[in-house]
């Protein structure tokens, strides 16, 4: 597995808290109520535990296996986790990717948000049915996607501009077909002070494009699309249902 994440892991948390914003509410609506008994609920690459906390919230008698291979990120999971004695008693935070993740016998229900698509189909698949041989019927697998269903050009935009102290920090995010349902995106942190660009941070990724019904073959299971919460759109979440 490359790790995408840690050239830019600094400024993850200024994306996150937007994206847990808007993606949360509808989270928390798929897993409130859910019956935690079967096992633990996966989160898989968890980042720096934004979602973490949302599933807690949403899931208070869950204990939670959250996973993510940057080790960068994983500091600020672990960070995140170890100071709040809830989270603390309930999260275990595991090293590992996807494609090769030690996992329980059993799962009550599966998180995956930001990260399908840095999966080939191939380990899409696998990976479908190795949480199918875990997850009881009726669980969800809650699939966050981003936004592109197939490869395209996205002109650089600035998507976010924050500021923290006497610097403001932009975030530029672009993409270019590369091949076959593959994407690459180019992203650049501008950190700036009294105007002036002081750093900037590039790097880039490879997205494999899909949507849910896509996934919902793969996975051989029913699907549902989530695109707004509260009449706003939300970055598009898919349900996958054993
Ligand atoms: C866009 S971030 C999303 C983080 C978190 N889920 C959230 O929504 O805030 C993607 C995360 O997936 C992790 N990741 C990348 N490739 C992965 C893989 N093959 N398996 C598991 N996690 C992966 C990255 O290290 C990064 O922390």
């Amino acid at each position: 597995m490359i790790d995408y994440y840690s050239t830019s892991a600094e400024f993850y948390e200024l994306v996150a808290t937007r994206h847990t914003a808007s993606s949360g509410p509808p989270l928390t609506r798929v897993l409130t109520g859910l019956d935690v008994t079967h096992g633990p609920v996966l989160e898989i690459g968890a980042g720096t535990g934004r979602v973490t906390e949302v599933v807690a919230a949403a899931l208070p008698e869950a204990e939670i296996l959250a996973a993510e291979p940057s080790a960068t990120m994983r500091a600020m999971l672990t960070s995140r986790v170890a100071r709040d004695p809830d989270l603390r008693r309930r999260v275990t935070v595991v090293d590992g990717a996807a494609q090769d993740l030690v996992l329980p016998e059993r799962l009550s229900a599966v998180v995956i948000f930001g990260v399908a698509g840095h999966l080939t189909v191939p380990e899409r698949v696998a990976l479908w049915k190795r949480l199918a041989d875990r997850l009881p019927d009726g669980a969800p697998i809650v699939v966050e996607l981003m936004g592109v269903s197939s490869p395209r050009h996205i002109p650089p935009v600035m998507s976010l501009r924050e500021t923290i102290g006497r610097q403001t920090y932009e975030w530029w995010i672009g993409g270019e077909p590369t091949e076959g349902d593959a994407m690459r995106f180019t992203t650049t942190w501008k950190v700036l002070r009294d105007g002036r660009t002081v750093r900037e941070v590039a790097d880039s990724y490879d997205w494999h494009t899909f949507d849910v019904a896509r996934l919902a073959r793969e996975a051989g299971m029913t699907s549902r699309r989530i695109t707004e919460a509260g009449g706003r759109p939300i970055p598009e979440i898919g349900v996958l249902v054993k």
